[in-house]
């Protein structure tokens, strides 16, 4: 979604913003701008589009903008406005002294538009930052003092905001806030440096300050001052980032996506490493905070998060269950948030992220929080508001994942949760622990079973070639594989745009087989195990009986599956327990492949962020 940069020194500010606005492209975004104080006055330059039609305008602007000190970029994900140059950040307000980027969502805007209309003020846009803009100008015609003027205008505003402003007559101070809305204060030598997320500062440096709501920065190349709402200091410690600038490079692959499935194996020997230091010791997991007594008195577990986490809660939800004994809910943060919160001191609540930044899911915790819950956070970024809300973390350690689409956050958050089902199920000593012993020394098998995948991608891509110019898909699975293929057709919807859908195979029968005809290829995912097997290639066979053109995903070697399937995509053999993982990874290839044949931007698909801030 939308990312802010805000620079304060001596070095050439437009390239530290549009460097730091590169590094926050992969959010998904649809516009982008900059503000600039320069020879004494505020300059706006804004385009619609990819940040190189932002870079190109400033090219023919470069002799305006030569003896610059400060400034502040955005790129804009639209939810108030078409995505056009009008409505892209920075706004202003009438006399163009002040201009202000902004993330997040202000709900009460248009009561505040309202009262600023009447006293005159002149709207250009249709954003509701546009309404802020106004507003801290109006307190800044008070009091002369811009840090004063947010303070005040932040009083009135209602909903979530990072924004970081700047004015004409105090042109070396960079003011930000924050709420519910992720902003960091990064320090350098001489200069400082706001940016919503870390990737677009860490080339610079690592030592950052994470502003909490309410909290109030005023930058200047020398210092920075953090205050409360009425201006007070509040003393913060500066912490280092655990990132390394190395990983936001593609490393030679044509796409990060590409990339990010590629580096699954070693995420998971990353996820592993220290949490299974043997197969006959019991799981280590010092991250979890519930003590054994706890854990024994769990009476439930709800799982919440959205999209990819989500499809890993819900396979959590087979394991957890098979292993612990303890009744999982998995719902949609989205969905948690808007009914009665009945979750209580003996209900375990994790949430999963990969961000830690997702609107809906914060909101979620924190109800969870309010009503006694231990919450535990999954997520691959321990550096995010969620890490910060939570009891327990569990940090998934699968470096920064650039691609818009998720891939190797699912198969770490995966890892992590088998783990923690783990870890429960030998403290209650709920389930065979003879058989968790196997199952953990399959895990340990797992990232050389998919680097046998990734050597072998000749008949995803064959496959891929052969079903690009299909209009719909259908993918289905039973057991701890439905959400593969939930998981499956949402990659394939989010990067090529076809319309795929994911349904456990025994519901083809109640509906979807309406739609089946040889325009329709079905997908079905038969893992050998329990006997879903036999039960999704009979719901194959009645998939292939309506000329549905057939894909198989197995590790089978069962000779009638050739009578069944046109194409037969083979996995090494697994434990039907831990095969989502393997499963996952011909998914997210043959989406790829799909979305490389019809020449998509794989990367950032259209209208998709990579962290969803706003509900
Ligand atoms: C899918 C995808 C999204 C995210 C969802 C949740 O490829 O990336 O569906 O999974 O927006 O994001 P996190 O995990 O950051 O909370």
């Amino acid at each position: 979604m939308c990312g802010i940069v805000g620079y304060v020194g001596s070095k050439p500010v437009i390239d530290i913003l549009l460097n730091g606005l590169s590094k926050l492209e992969y959010r998904g975004y649809d516009s982008a701008g900059v503000a600039v104080n320069s020879e004494g006055k505020i300059k706006i330059y804004k385009a619609e589009g990819k940040l190189q039609n932002l870079k190109e305008l400033l090219e023919t602007h470069k002799a305006e903008i030569l003896d610059t000190t400060a400034g502040i970029g955005h790129i804009r994900w639209a939810t108030h406005g078409l995505p056009n140059t009008i409505n892209a950040h920075p706004h202003t307000c009438n006399c163009g002294k002040l201009a202000i980027v902004h993330n997040g969502i202000i709900e009460n805007y248009k009561e505040l538009k309202k009262d600023l209309l009447a006293k005159g003020c002149e709207f250009k846009s249709e954003t509701d930052t546009e309404v802020v803009a106004h507003l801290i100008a109006n307190e800044y015609g008070k009091y002369n003092d811009l840090p004063k003027a947010v303070r005040e205008a932040a009083k009135k505003l209602k909903g979530a905001y990072a924004l970081c402003v700047m004015h004409q007559d105090e042109p070396n101070i960079l003011v930000g806030t924050r709420k519910n809305a992720p902003l960091i204060v990064a320090l350098g030598q001489g200069e400082n440096y706001l940016a919503s997320d870390s990737p677009a500062i860490i080339q610079y440096t690592k030592r950052v300050i994470y502003l909490d709501d309410d909290q109030f920065a005023v930058l200047t190349p020398s210092s920075v001052l953090i205050t409360d709402i009425e201006g007070r200091q509040i003393d913060r410690k500066e912490e280092i980032l655990p990132w390394e600038p190395v990983a936001m490079s593609k490393l030679g692959y044509k796409h990060f996506m590409l990339k990010e499935i590629h580096e699954q194996p070693d995420v998971i020997r990353n996820v592993l490493s220290g949490k299974l230091p043997d197969i006959n010791k019991p799981i280590v997991l010092d991250e979890v905070k519930l003590t054994k007594d706890e854990i024994k008195n769990l009476k439930r577990i709800e799982i919440i998060a959205c999209g990819t986490s989500l499809h890993a809660a819900m396979v959590a939800k087979y394991i957890l269950e098979a292993f612990t004994n303890i009744p999982v809910d998995v719902e949609a943060s989205s969905e948690y948030i808007y009914r009665k919160t009945v979750t209580d001191a003996n209900t375990l609540v994790i949430g999963i992220s990969q961000s830690g930044e997702t609107s809906d899911t914060i909101t979620a915790i924190r109800q969870a929080k309010s009503v006694g819950s231990h919450v535990l956070i999954i997520t691959n970024r321990p550096d995010s508001i969620m890490a910060r809300e939570a009891h327990s973390l569990i940090p998934v350690n699968a470096g920064i994942e650039v691609s818009v689409a998720a891939t190797k956050s699912f198969n770490a958050q995966l890892i992590a949760l088998y783990l923690f089902a783990m870890y429960i199920a030998e403290i209650k000593e709920s389930f065979d622990l003879e058989k968790i012993k196997d199952l953990k020394h399959e895990m340990l098998l797992l990232p050389q079973k998919i680097e046998t995948i990734l050597s072998h991608k000749e008949d995803i891509m064959k496959c891929a070639r052969a079903f690009a110019s299909y209009k719909n898909f259908i993918y289905i699975a039973r057991g701890i594989n439905y959400p593969t293929a939930l998981e499956g057709a949402l990659k394939l919807k989010e990067i090529s745009y076809i319309n795929a859908t994911g349904y456990p195979a025994g519901e083809l029968k109640h509906g979807p087989i309406a739609m089946l005809d040889e325009t329709m290829p079905v997908l079905a995912i038969l893992m050998p195990g329990s006997i879903v097997y036999e039960k999704v290639l009979s719901n194959a066979e009645e998939a292939k009986a309506r000329n549905a053109k057939m894909i198989a995903l197995t590790s089978a070697h069962d000779a009638h599956l050739n009578d069944v399937f046109e194409y037969i995509l083979r996995v090494p053999s697994v434990d039907e327990y831990l095969s989502p993982v393997i499963t996952s990874v011909p998914l997210q290839l043959l989406a790829y492949y799909i979305a490389e044949f019809l020449g998509k931007d794989v990367d950032q698909p259209r209208n998709l962020a990579k962290s969803v801030t706003v509900e």
